[in-house]
């Protein structure tokens, strides 16, 4: 994998995959009015790899993409705020086309100097891009590569995708990956190579379905794996215990039961919480009560791991060698039930571990809960594709970076 260190730059146009995903809410005059980012992560992780671009004399033509647009024009999903708010990160104008390929972005793109940046419109916009058909993938891309000299793959959420801005049009240009993409792939092919132990891993989130190829394989490699969030109820339900109205994925309960096996078989310390902060109901203003993992009544559900919990698995962090997290440990946007997830940020953040938290929601907790982000190793940028790494799947976004062209 070639990084940008190898490409020459200087009066080139580069085409860079960023991952501009970013979440987006209602303007304050309501649905109709321009939509607000609420958590600009991603957007200012893409800077290292723009700034040197530009410093270096690049002309950049950003593509991204905006939540699921399956090749309709949606107005709500234009990369507007987000153009807005780069240009307000490099303290430059950066402007996005009205089109993708089309002639307002072939225009912009003929007419840029060397240290502007452009956006095209969002790609998925464009129904090849997603493409199950290669060769109308590979049309867009070749109407992509047509724009630039250059390909800089730096949108690691979306590696694990093969679509055409992701893997086709890489196969057409010089290539690299881009210094976040770089980051990305070192930090995960590292821990999944050679972690320093004890290897802690926490999963959390609702549903244990999502990260059954997680547990699958990291279970042969982990010293601790430690599990809350909605997925402990159907571990909880696999030792024979009530759950009251928790979540609880009833079908999934064998499986989880053979992970506990293999977990024991392999002298993988397997700990669920031991107490949870429990609801009458799935609202912030809820009666809550803290109970032993044991003994949650009928008619409540638990929505946070307990005092007790945050304190083992605080312990369970504080002298491990390499702490992977993803997922949180309860509904954290609700202030009654971000105890648990607040107390595993604090405890990875104090900790002298290698520490790596997985994108999506445990990357956005960190942020929206106020925790230092600088204290961490890592922040993945990437929610499904840090989970397909930790899979040990092969991700087409890097593989393709790999091949020779
Ligand atoms: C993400 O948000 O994880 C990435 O941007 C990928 O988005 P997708 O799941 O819609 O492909």
């Amino acid at each position: 994998m070639k990084s940008l260190d190898d490409l020459q730059v200087a009066g080139r146009t580069v085409l860079v995959r960023a991952d501009f995903n970013v979440p987006l809410a209602d303007g304050p005059d309501g649905p109709d009015d321009t939509k607000v980012i609420t958590d600009d992560g991603r957007i200012r992780a893409a800077l290292p790899t723009l700034t040197y671009l530009r410093d270096n004399g690049a002309k950049v033509v950003v593509i991204a993409h905006l939540g699921r647009a399956k090749g309709e024009v949606v107005p709500g999903l234009t990369l507007q705020p987000v153009a807005d708010r780069l240009s307000e990160l490099l303290d430059d104008d950066v402007e996005v086309a009205d089109d993708i390929t089309g002639p307002h972005a072939r225009a912009m793109a003929a007419a840029l100097e060397p240290g502007d940046v452009m956006l095209l419109e969002n790609i998925r916009f464009d129904a090849r891009e997603t493409s199950k058909v290669a060769e109308e993938r590979q049309a867009l891309a070749a109407e992509l590569a047509a724009l630039a000299d250059v390909y800089v793959s730096d949108g690691f959420g979306v590696v694990h995708r093969n679509q055409a801005s992701v893997t086709d049009v890489a196969r057409l240009l010089p290539n690299a990956a881009g210094r976040l993409v770089h980051k990305e792939a070192t930090v995960f092919g590292g821990i999944m190579a050679e972690p320093a132990r004890p290897f802690v891993v926490i999963l959390g989130g609702s549903k244990v379905s999502d990260k059954l190829g997680v547990i699958g394989n990291l279970i042969t490699r982990v010293d601790r794996l430690l599990i809350g969030g909605g997925m402990a109820y159907t571990f909880l339900a696999a030792q024979g215990h009530g759950v009251g109205n928790s979540l609880l994925e009833a079908d999934q309960i064998e499986i989880v039961r053979g992970f506990i096996e293999q977990a024991a078989a392999r002298g993988v310390e397997l700990l669920l919480p031991v107490d949870f902060v429990i609801a009458d109901a799935f609202a912030a203003d809820a009666a809550t009560r803290v109970v032993d993992a044991d003994a949650i009544p009928d008619g409540w559900m638990g929505l946070d791991i307990g005092p007790r919990t945050r304190e083992l698995f605080a312990s369970k962090i504080a002298d491990a060698g390499t702490v992977v997290w993803n997922g949180p440990m309860g509904v954290f946007e609700m202030e009654p039930f971000a105890a648990g997830t607040l107390a595993v940020a604090r405890a990875m953040a104090g900790s002298s571990a290698l520490t790596v938290i997985g994108g999506g929601d445990s990357a956005a907790a960190v942020r929206i809960l106020d925790v230092d982000e600088s204290a961490f190793t890592h922040i993945s940028t990437g929610g499904g594709a840090s989970l397909e790494f930790l899979e040990g799947k092969t991700l087409p976004g890097l593989a393709v970076l790999e091949e020779d062209n």
